[in-house]
């Protein structure tokens, strides 16, 4: 039997514009996806035990299947491998919150384990990848890299497809936020396609936003640094007005960043993929974060207590 976890993350600045090679801040939160792996006499059995929104498990079923062969063919095994996979572990799978990655990363691991591979974190990281490119399509790689290390980081993607720019930020103490759950899966590829779609049709449009985004990037490292959460909040509100313009938020996403602002939040904003899927409220404190649960309790809302800047390395 082999065992593995991954962590769930945030992206504090700069979703989808990662992709094109626009810096982004993540942040690892402290819930994970587990897996275990066992050897098996004939098929993949999974049995997947997360706690998830609704028609999240039907919605991502074929790209889990194609994101574990893929993940095989990048350990140089036969992609029709018989395992049994259990997946589970306090990470629910809410669209946005990197559960695509973390069960990459988790399932890579237990593998890893049970056929006694000896992989290092960097393989699993780039094995996970591979995983990823079946629900994401062209990942930036910030997923993975974040469910595998965890921490709080700076991400850059190679666009030549070389090594990324990865590197810690450092902050005083981890801060408090609140994640809420629209409730609604969302299929990241179908949205990574839209904005680049989008940005080809459009370049007048999308080109100044673009490097909005980067600014915003470099704006947030020096708040979060310097422990300025009004200004973090004030900028993560300045992400998600561009992440409105390039079409990615919903009804549901702005309805939540707005509770969360009106119930005291520094900043709030969609993290991941977007359209459906989550948002995260920059709180830094218990008091506020009551109060931001309270009332995405009292409007129907999911959501999730959690911290960033957790170090776990
Ligand atoms: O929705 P999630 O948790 O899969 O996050 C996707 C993040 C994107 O920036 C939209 C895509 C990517 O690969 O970076």
């Amino acid at each position: 039997m082999g065992k593995g976890s991954g962590y769930g993350k945030v992206i504090l600045f700069g979703e989808h514009f990662v992709v094109h090679g626009i810096p982004g801040i993540v942040s690892a939160i402290d819930s994970s996806t587990d897996a275990i792996v066992t050897k098996a006499a004939k098929g993949l059995n999974i049995k997947d035990e997360r706690k998830t929104s609704k028609g999240y498990g039907e919605e991502k079923r074929l790209q889990q299947i194609e994101s574990i062969e893929r993940m095989l063919k990048a350990m140089k095994l036969d992609p029709k491998t018989p395992l049994d996979i259990w997946i589970g572990g306090s990470l629910p799978g809410f669209s946005g919150l990197g559960a695509s990655a973390a069960s990459s990363v988790a399932i890579a691991r237990a593998i890893n384990e049970e056929l006694n591979l000896g992989l290092g974190n960097d393989q699993i990281n780039a094995i996970a990848y591979e995983g990823e490119k079946a629900y994401a399509g062209n990942p930036s790689g910030i997923d993975n890299t974040a469910a595998t290390y965890g921490g709080l980081m700076w991400f850059k993607k190679n666009p030549a497809g070389g090594q990324d720019l990865v590197e810690r930020v450092r902050i005083k103490r981890p801060v408090e936020v609140v994640i809420g759950s629209t409730g609604k899966t969302a299929n990241t590829k179908a949205m990574v396609e839209g904005v680049a779609d989008r940005r080809k049709a459009n370049p007048a449009k999308y080109d100044p936003l673009f490097k909005q985004a980067e600014s915003l990037a470099f704006a947030g490292r020096k708040a979060l640094e310097v422990g300025d959460l009004k200004k973090v909040g004030d900028l993560m509100n300045e992400n998600h007005r561009i992440l409105q313009e390039i079409g990615v938020s919903s009804k549901e996403l702005d309805q939540l960043v707005e509770i969360a602002r009106k119930q005291g939040a520094f900043g709030a904003k969609l993290t991941g993929g977007g359209g459906g899927g989550c948002m995260v409220a920059l709180t830094g404190g218990n008091e506020v974060s009551g109060k931001v649960v309270g009332a995405f309790k009292g409007a129907g809302f999911g959501y999730l207590m959690t911290k960033i800047g957790v170090v776990t390395y």
